[in-house]
């Protein structure tokens, strides 16, 4: 079948088979290597994306609903404001993910500044913790979080009153 679908804010196509599922459609048609392809059954978090604003784990999503849908992925989302925030909120905080979860992480972490702009330390360990990572720091990731979402109101207050 073939996918008419937006990529990281470009209109793209692609071919595609009924049981394929958008984490190999991302990783194998378009390169997007950021989207990790691990347990394959919604379990480890670590293919997350952006699907019409939501967040969920690119491998349950099947090809046929990725028709006409908008899927950002880390490497889309990289350009983004909200990304700069995170990057130096965790840089401040000490936390460094490795490759293989930080894009999932980063992701996790968007999702949930976009619902609770001043998440607690729970809510920020509840979201983080769809993405299995064993060896990450909760606590510099919570700070990392938290001093992300200073940042994101700091920048949007001077937006607001420009
Ligand atoms: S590979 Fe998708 S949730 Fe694990
Ligand atoms: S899997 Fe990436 S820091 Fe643990």
């Amino acid at each position: 079948m073939k996918l008419d679908f937006i990529l990281n804010g470009e209109d793209v196509s692609c071919q595609a088979e009924a049981g394929d599922r958008l984490s190999e459609i991302l990783r194998d048609r378009f390169s997007l290597l950021g989207v990790k392809s691990d347990c394959r059954s919604g379990h480890c978090g670590l293919c997350l994306v952006s699907l019409n604003g939501r967040t969920v784990p690119a491998c349950l999503v099947p090809a046929f609903r990725v028709r006409g849908s908008e899927v950002i992925t880390i490497e889309g989302f990289e350009q983004t404001d909200e990304y700069s925030d995170l990057r130096e909120g965790f840089r401040k905080s000490g936390a460094e993910p490795c490759e293989f979860c930080r894009g999932a992480l980063l992701l996790a972490a968007a999702s949930l500044l976009e619902e609770r702009p001043r998440p607690e330390a729970q809510e920020i360990l509840e979201r983080l913790s769809t993405v299995f990572c064993r060896c990450h720091d909760p606590a510099a990731l919570v700070r990392g979080v938290q001093t992300a979402a200073e940042l994101r109101a700091r920048r949007m207050y001077f937006r607001a009153h420009r």
